[in-house]
């Protein structure tokens, strides 16, 4: 990586509104972290979905604080040029706004991230507005919001007139409340739209369509490593479960065989 790179801002990301699509992408190690850096991903969240990715939970419900700061704290290692978001996991913001401080600020104070993202709309506006007074910049989540699995399930969200107004007056709160961005999740394509021309702050869409502002994607999903359950709006950029299948495969044939050490593999 050369020296000079410039890091990127919250700030620039709302100001890429307009201007370039956001492609952003979700990490959870330094490695990976790095690579996506160095490809030019501008955002980088470090999703709770590490729950389920990393950790083989059922959801992101029992992700800890300290699953998050360890992880945030190595893709804050391996990034010199995007925005580092840490993903707030259950129960660490919603019961209070004292709450939400505290553990957003211990949050950013011991990764060295840039940001925190957390789940809600209208009603979790005066959380927002707290933290980003207080120094935090905050990426709001509306739509289908996971940590609310049990409620919501896994439903596309807004498909009728109540629902599509609501998500509108969400992203608009959000926005009022002082969030640098906003992601969209799981709802229909023209609504996507709508909510992105709503507000004067990026919408970066999951599952929302092409007229958001930008896009983000769990990088499990992206580079095919997911396996099982596949949602409608993922595409799959690379196969590298496959590759690591047949990579292990061919590992312990040459083994079996007795082809690898080779004489290069060796110390004399
Ligand atoms: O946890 C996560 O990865 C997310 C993205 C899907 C937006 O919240």
């Amino acid at each position: 990586m050369n020296d000079s790179v410039k890091k990127l801002t919250p700030r620039a990301i709302t100001a890429m509104k307009g201007v370039e699509k956001i492609a952003a992408l979700t990490a959870y190690d330094f490695q990976t972290a790095r690579l996506l850096d160095d490809a030019g991903i501008p955002l980088i969240l470090v999703g709770d979905s590490l729950g389920t990715t990393l950790l083989g939970y059922d959801n992101t419900l029992p992700v800890t604080l300290l699953d998050m700061l360890r992880h945030t704290a190595a893709v804050v290692r391996g990034v010199r040029r995007a925005v580092v978001v840490v993903d707030m996991p259950f129960m660490t913001y919603q019961a209070s706004v004292e709450q939400a401080l505290r553990n957003c600020g211990r949050a950013i104070q011991k990764t060295g991230c840039q940001a925190v993202k957390i789940e809600g709309g209208e009603f979790r506006a005066p959380a927002i507005e707290a933290l980003v007074q207080n120094g935090i910049p905050v990426l709001g989540h509306i739509g289908l919001t996971p940590q609310s699995v049990k409620v919501l399930g896994h439903r596309v969200q807004g498909r009728d007139d109540e629902a599509a107004r609501q998500l509108v007056a969400d992203a608009q709160a959000v926005e009022a409340a002082g969030a640098f961005a906003v992601v969209l999740e799981a709802v229909p394509a023209e609504l996507g739209a709508q909510v992105s021309a709503a507000v004067k702050i990026p919408v970066i869409g999951i599952g929302a369509g092409p007229g958001c502002d930008g896009q983000i994607l769990v990088v499990n999903d992206a580079l095919g490593l997911s396996g099982g359950f596949k949602p409608k709006f993922v595409k799959v950029y690379a196969e590298l479960g496959r590759q690591i299948s047949a990579a292990a495969a061919a590992y312990q044939a040459d083994v079996a065989a007795g082809t690898y050490p080779g004489p290069e593999h060796c110390y004399e």
